[in-house]
């Protein structure tokens, strides 16, 4: 199975995206030719969930070795820029450093990086058509399952992760009804969840964030699913801001909460949260959503576009190699280890 829609293509030399900045009001693709844009489009969050940006930045070490003519310290210096576009999402370093692994190697053959780029793409595709089979197991007959920010065909490669399982449990006719939070403050839930959910016409609804704690209080959700930015030794979970939140409900009322994620998502060199990065994102996006001023120009904003939910609220991390449960630490080993679970 697969989208009509494709968030990242390569062709004629160029990167092609989606434009998630403006939907769904437009359904709009940017090309790209340069390192350099390519670094503004993964910043400005034309291109975003880990796994998508990952995918981008492949392309963009691409353009960056082009650009370079030859030379291993501009190159360097290129790939440098891209790493840094965004702190959080690891698939972002860890897609950078396998590209410059890959062309080291090649003695810097345009070719072979090319390939790398390509590959990186067609295997998180392949890892996300093998977690929604494998996670899907875990959604049972009707569930009410509530997710947050998005985490389907446009943030990731193609098809999704946490939102992946969900596609799959519908279309193996499991009867199942999608809370989609909005996702304050940039709506991702909102403006590309719905879409994608709508586009599917998988029975849902779209709830502000803080409605959350009265569904899963009055019982009307029987599991919590989303995805992660970078996941750590301990099985500590960074993902969108407001994550964290649901997972103390969830360990309140005995919510299942599961997040869903390629091994790629893990930061093997990480063990515990407090030691992930979290980006803080400009206040405009908290004062003037949508353009429109929502609060005083002079006052002042604390905006971090991720939290850390710790291991201890998690039930259990979907991923590519099976179904990783408490203790984490111990199972995340084991698949560093190359064992499947
Ligand atoms: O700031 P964003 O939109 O890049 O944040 C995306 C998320 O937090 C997603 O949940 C995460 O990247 C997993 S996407 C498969």
């Amino acid at each position: 199975m697969q989208e009509d829609f494709k968030a990242i293509e390569f062709k004629d030399e160029s990167l092609v995206l989606i434009d998630q900045r403006v939907l769904p009001g437009k359904l709009e693709y940017l090309t790209y030719r340069t390192s350099e844009d390519v670094a503004f489009a993964i910043k400005d969050m034309v291109v975003r969930g880990a796994p998508a940006i990952g995918g981008a930045a492949g392309y963009g070490i691409y353009f960056a070795l082009k650009e370079a003519k030859g030379s291993w310290d501009a190159f360097i210096q290129k790939a440098e820029r891209i790493r840094s576009s965004r702190p959080t999402a690891v698939n972002l370093m860890w897609a950078v450093d396998r590209m410059v692994e890959a062309v080291k190697k090649s003695g810097m053959d345009l070719v072979a990086a090319r390939k790398e780029a390509d590959s990186i793409v067609e295997e998180d595709i392949a890892m996300n058509h093998k977690m929604a089979k494998i996670g899907a197991k875990v959604i049972p007959q009707g569930a009410r399952i509530l997710t947050h920010c998005n985490t389907g065909a446009l943030a990731t490669c193609g098809w999704g992760t946490a939102l992946g399982v969900i596609k799959q449990a519908f279309y193996d006719n499991k009867g199942i009804f999608v809370y989609a939070d909005e996702t304050r403050p940039r709506f991702q839930g909102a403006r590309l969840t719905a879409w994608e959910l709508c586009r599917a016409h998988i029975p849902s609804k779209l709830i502000p964030d803080s409605a959350a704690a009265t569904l899963i209080r009055d019982g009307k959700v029987d599991l919590v699913m989303v995805g992660a930015d970078r996941i750590t030794t301990d099985g500590d979970v960074a993902n969108k801001l407001g994550t964290f939140t649901l997972s103390v409900l969830c360990k309140e009322y005995g919510v299942p909460f599961y997040t869903v994620a390629p091994i790629t998502t893990i930061d093997f060199n990480m063990k515990e949260g407090k030691d992930i990065p979290i980006e803080e994102r400009d206040a405009d996006e908290v004062k003037r959503p949508g353009g429109v001023l929502v609060a005083p120009e002079e006052m002042e904003v604390f905006n971090p576009a991720f939290d850390v939910t710790p291991h201890q609220n998690v039930t259990a991390i979907i991923t590519d190699k099976g179904i990783v449960y408490p203790p984490f630490s111990m199972n995340i080993e084991r698949i560093k280890n190359g064992e499947e679970l």
